[in-house]
């Protein structure tokens, strides 16, 4: 979630979470398809959730719950932990990185230039990635960090938060049905909700559906072949280089999708129809898909790693 104070005012949707709610939840449940049994077993019992939804449940959590503190967290930070649970402000920039470039004639991300020095969705991955890898970390920290990584996965996937132009979109106004909306919810919400027919105040249902969609499509439909490529150079032992790549690919896509003419072109434009939908659409399921598998890997990869250190070194 980023949003202006001018944003805010132009919001008419309910929520406006870095992919809506819809997005971050559908991602997850794709996740959920795709992890080995050790992963789902291992997540299940990190998370404190023994249904399907353990994943999907805490997708958004890095949005909305953050700015509660839980018991124990509040019982662990008494004296020893100093998190700051209760404000949330500290993960403000870790929902996005913001590539400096110059849609749509050259798109660009590069960590040096791009990443804030209090952190983007690239350093947050790698750091809640490597808390997951530290068995010595007290059990609600890890399970804190599954869900930051859960969550960031699924942001760095969204090409608008992978971009600077007026923060992400979200000084620039587009129409959307009519209404006026900023750009950046047109791609966090509105046009997987159009894609799904119409807003879900229940989300759940909606993209445990499209999950299973997108799923089969992954399996053996239209993303059986490219999707062998996906999780081509992934690395635990590089886990910025691994989330660069995802933050590229997003990246690129607001040159060839989101800006297409340029920030100033669709200023006032009707988004909803059109050109514009028809090119949009596809990539936001692609974006989705991809978000989902890449997750799911990356799930493996940390706990054939923890498993592979042993029970041993896990009781440390
Ligand atoms: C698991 O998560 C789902 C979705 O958040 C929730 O409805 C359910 O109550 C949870 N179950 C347990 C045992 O916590
Ligand atoms: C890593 O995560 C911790 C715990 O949430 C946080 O306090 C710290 O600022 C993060 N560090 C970076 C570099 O993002």
């Amino acid at each position: 979630m980023r949003l202006s104070a001018a944003a805010v005012g132009l919001l008419v949707a309910p929520t406006a979470y870095g992919w809506g709610s819809l997005g971050h939840i559908t991602i997850a449940y794709v996740a959920t398809n795709f992890v080995q049994d050790e992963t789902a077993a291992y997540f299940k019992e990190l998370l404190r959730n023994d249904t399907i939804h353990y994943m999907a449940g805490v997708a958004t959590w890095a949005d909305t719950a953050f700015h509660t503190r839980s018991r124990a967290q509040a019982r662990e930070s008494c004296g020893k932990v100093s998190l700051s649970p209760s404000s949330g402000q500290f993960t403000k920039n870790f929902h996005f990185i913001d590539a400096k470039d110059a849609p749509p004639t050259n798109c660009h991300v590069d960590f040096g230039r791009d990443c804030k020095k209090d952190g983007c969705v690239v350093s947050s991955l790698d750091n809640y990635t490597r808390q997951l890898l530290d068995s010595e970390l007290a059990a609600w920290r890890r399970n804190q960090a599954a869900k930051f990584v859960i969550h960031f996965a699924g942001d760095i996937s969204q090409p608008l938060h992978a971009e600077n132009v007026e923060q992400g979109g979200n000084g620039i106004r587009v129409r959307w049905e009519g209404a006026e909306l900023n750009l950046h919810h047109v791609w966090d919400s509105s046009i997987a909700e159009k894609m799904l027919g119409g807003i879900h105040r229940k989300p759940y249902p909606a993209a445990h559906a499209w999950a299973a969609d997108l799923t089969a499509a992954i399996r053996d439909g239209k993303y059986s072949e490219e999707s062998k490529t996906w999780t081509d150079g992934m690395s635990l032992d590089d886990p910025i280089q691994t989330s660069m790549a995802w933050a590229r690919e997003s990246n690129a896509h607001v040159c060839d999708a989101v800006l297409p003419d340029g920030p100033s072109a669709i200023v006032g434009q009707e988004l909803a129809s059109g050109m514009y939908f028809a090119r949009a659409a596809p990539v936001v399921e692609l974006q989705v898909a991809r978000a989902g598998y890449r997750l799911a890997r990356w799930l493996d990869l940390i706990v054939e790693r923890v498993h592979a250190r042993g029970p041993a070194e896990n009781e440390l």
